[in-house]
């Protein structure tokens, strides 16, 4: 097990847009493993390759085990893409490579996701509220969307501001 270090907005890494896995080899494996740990040593309840640098089609999440006595409910998934979405919900979401930072997010309130296991198989996962809200702030990063993205212009602008003092700070120090 390897914890990642996080990429952080404004790094231009996070606006590539992921190619998709030809095949889910034990590199692949090893990714999956490498950012669930990262994932739940944040805490967070989801990850995408691209936020740990690796430009490919590849997400963790787990919405469940944070919450107070929840267990454990990972999907580990290679090249999800939604096949079917329905309703609308509107959630207020955070970004692990955005500290600091929420945004009002016009979701689907379920969605159904086609992916390959960790083991290579296709699955389909079905989510509603958070888990599908999950599911499609992960698979927005792998094309390059952020939720600072949908921001108004000054909250963007106040916002990158903020994190290049903290920047020069650091350096000072
Ligand atoms: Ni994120």
């Amino acid at each position: 097990m390897n914890l990642l270090s996080i990429i952080k907005y404004p790094d231009p890494i996070l606006k590539k847009v992921c190619p998709p896995v030809a095949k889910v080899t034990k590199e692949i494996q090893q990714l999956l493993e490498d950012m669930t740990e990262t994932m739940y040593a944040a805490p967070g309840v989801g990850l995408a390759a691209p936020q740990v640098g690796e430009l490919k089609r590849v997400i963790v999440l787990d919405v469940s085990w944070s919450k107070e006595g929840g267990k454990k409910e990972l999907y580990q998934l290679v090249n999800p893409k939604i096949i079917e979405r329905s309703g609308e919900i509107e959630w207020e979401e955070g970004c692990l490579s955005i500290l600091d930072f929420l945004q009002t997010m016009k979701r689907s309130q379920k969605v159904k996701v086609e992916a390959l296991n960790k083991q290579g198989k296709l699955i389909v996962v079905e989510g509603e509220d958070l888990l599908a809200v999950c599911l499609q702030h992960e698979i927005d990063h792998l094309d390059g969307k952020l939720i600072i993205d949908k921001a108004s212009r000054l909250k963007r602008k106040l916002y990158t501001d903020k994190v290049k003092k903290n920047e020069n700070t650091l350096l000072r120090l």
